[in-house]
């Protein structure tokens, strides 16, 4: 996820080491470029920016020697535009009277890209950061002074975003929050701005709070807010906070997984504006509907979001999708495949070995590899013909959480793209289910964690639609409790594991009021012989009367209840993982990118 700093101070005076200390701050949140720019008060400004680890960049290009009374760092996390020197932030305009950094996704970035160029402006790269300068240069260009420029230019930009700019000829730093993070802070002499707290806290605990539709006016020691949608004042006074950089890298969330589980809302809304407006999208769909035979494959929780994408496309769209673990794909499917086979290849780090093997086994067939990844700049991304991005920003934590809400969504939203009745899915409501489901369930899913805590061993079984939400159930608990839980189509349940069951042996049932009925069946040969069943899905009267707890989900129609099923199941893995002494973010044995085979 990218990171923007922003700083202004009374006089010219060494800003790079200053800089550079931020962006290390910010680095946490991961990047695969990093930028700095200063402009002092003659009007002189120094930009130096490059692709690679902050330390190594700044062996290269020397931050500590820029100087000026106006600075800002940029870390760049790619989403659109491949990692290079031309697309690392910040960007100047046309002319160098401008610069500015972003961070979040402006989606409408290449229709704007166009009508720039068409007007005569000088785009360098094809990173979206680089549109909001140019937005707001159009304005200055027209005639309208600063403020009005940057709030004139969100008007364009679409999407969900902060920047922070800085005019060559005046005194000031203008900064927005649209749908991205942006915090600013004062000192007697400076102010800052920042898409986090842990960049600013050790230059100043004195914090404005922002909101979006509001830009920042910085000078030394001060900080005005104004409304974008009319420029009016906003009477805000800045807070002292009382945190650790610790802490607040956290987003005050104790663990990254938890904060990742709470980020989802705001990733999924990302994706979905995105898979709206990029035009990457049709051309992408267009190869699946194509297909003779359509693959999904993976490994892990991304292989789990294939069988769930998979099950979509079926069920959705009537397309014969099939889902497949990469090893077992390179050694089975992978001898039938043909020009006219599609294969997607899933996964949230674009390393992993198993995958990278599977697809380079499938290449001499001619098939298309199509791919669908969260790091940009990935070997997937360079061995793929073409890809669509997952937009989620940085996952630091081991389990994977928003990475496979956005790979499920993706597929979940193509599949309704594909069926017979397109656009009838109201996608612009889920993110908000996102956020209740994790706001309703957290309390009941701590009481079941506290009733679980002791637990060694259990089963963890969807039907249809949620056989992979229960397998990635399943993965997750056993990934950050270390007890053992199997995930299991439930119709698998009676032709052996049912044998496991005892009095108050847990089994775990994720069900959609589709696969209910079968599922009440399948809870009844559990709960029958005394075993504790526990369902994960909408309310539904034969369901509550047959299973011993329900922790209730929404029913938001069958595109996207599939979705929300996985919510409870992540809140329950940490919390027991923090219940039982364990750091859920880096459980032992275990690596986020697996690039052995
Ligand atoms: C899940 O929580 C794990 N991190 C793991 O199963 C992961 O999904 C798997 O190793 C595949 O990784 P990828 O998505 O980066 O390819």
């Amino acid at each position: 996820m990218c990171g923007i700093f922003g700083m202004i101070t009374k006089d010219d005076r060494p800003l790079g080491e200053v800089l550079l200390e931020a962006g290390r701050r910010l680095a946490y949140r991961g990047y695969d470029s990093i930028g700095c720019a200063t402009l002092d008060g003659e009007g002189k400004t120094d930009l130096r920016k490059d692709v690679g680890r902050i330390d190594d960049v700044n062996a290269r290009l020397h931050f500590p020697e820029m100087k000026g009374r106006r600075g800002m760092v940029q870390l760049r996390w790619a989403t659109f535009g491949a990692p290079s020197p031309v697309n690392a932030q910040p960007h100047y305009d046309s002319d160098g009277d401008l610069v500015g950094a972003h961070n979040g996704n402006i989606v409408n970035q290449v229709a704007l890209r166009e009508a720039f160029l068409s007007e005569g402006m000088t785009v360098r790269g094809t990173n979206d950061g680089e549109s909001c300068v140019h937005a707001v240069e159009r304005y200055v260009d027209r005639g309208y002074a600063m403020p009005e420029a940057v709030r004139l230019a969100t008007r364009d930009l679409q999407g969900d975003y902060a920047f922070v700019i800085a005019h060559v000829n005046d005194d000031v730093l203008y900064a927005v929050k649209q749908g991205s993070g942006l915090v600013a802070a004062i000192t007697e002499d400076a102010a800052f701005v920042a898409s986090d707290l842990p960049s600013i806290l050790p230059l100043s605990r004195n914090m404005l709070r922002l909101e979006d539709g509001e830009m920042v006016v910085l000078r030394p020691g001060h900080a005005e807010v104004f409304k974008l949608s009319d420029g009016s004042r906003v009477d805000r006074q800045p807070q002292e906070v009382d945190i650790s950089v610790k802490a607040a890298e956290k987003g005050g969330y104790p663990h990254f997984m938890l904060k990742e589980i709470n980020e989802q809302p705001q990733v999924a809304a990302e994706l979905l504006h995105w898979l709206d407006a990029s035009p990457d999208v049709q051309p992408f769909i267009d190869e699946m509907a194509a297909a003779r035979r359509l693959y999904l494959v993976g490994c892990g929780t991304s292989y789990h979001a294939c069988l769930l994408g998979a099950a979509q496309l079926n069920r959705l769209a009537g397309i014969p999708a099939v889902a497949d673990l990469a090893p077992h794909f390179r050694e089975t499917l992978a001898r039938t495949l043909g020009p006219e086979d599609v294969v997607i290849w899933v996964s949230q780090s674009g390393e992993t070995k198993d995958v990278l093997s599977a697809l380079k086994a499938a290449r001499p067939s001619g098939v298309r590899n199509l791919a669908v990844f969260n790091v940009l700049g990935s070997s997937l991304m360079h061995a793929a013909d073409r890809y669509l991005p997952l937009a989620c920003g940085y996952e630091v934590s081991v389990p994977a959480t928003k990475t496979y809400l956005n790979q499920a969504l993706l597929f979940s939203y193509i599949a309704d793209r594909l069926s017979a009745t397109p656009g009838t899915t109201p996608w612009n409501r889920f993110p908000l289910l996102v956020e209740n489901t994790i706001t309703r369930c957290d309390a009941r899913v701590r009481e079941l964690a506290d009733e679980l805590v002791a637990i060694e061993d259990l089963y963890c079984l969807g039907y249809g639609v949620t056989y992979g939400v229960a397998l990635e159930g399943a993965l997750k608990l056993k990934e950050v409790t270390y007890a053992h839980c199997e995930g299991m189509l439930s119709s698998e349940f009676k032709h052996g594991p049912l044998s496991a069951v005892t009095n108050g042996y847990p089994v775990l049932f994720v069900t959609t009021p589709e696969d209910t009925r079968m599922i009440v069946s399948h809870v009844s040969e559990v709960s029958c012989r005394g075993g504790r069943t526990i369902a994960f899905g909408p309310a539904d009267p034969l369901l509550q009367i047959n299973v011993d707890s329900l922790i209730e989900v929404q029913d938001a129609g069958p595109a996207m209840t599939p979705l929300l099923t996985v919510l409870p199941l992540q809140l329950l893995s940490y919390h027991l993982s923090v219940t039982r002494g364990i750091d859920p973010d880096f459980p032992r044995n275990l690596s986020k990118t697996l690039t052995v085979d």
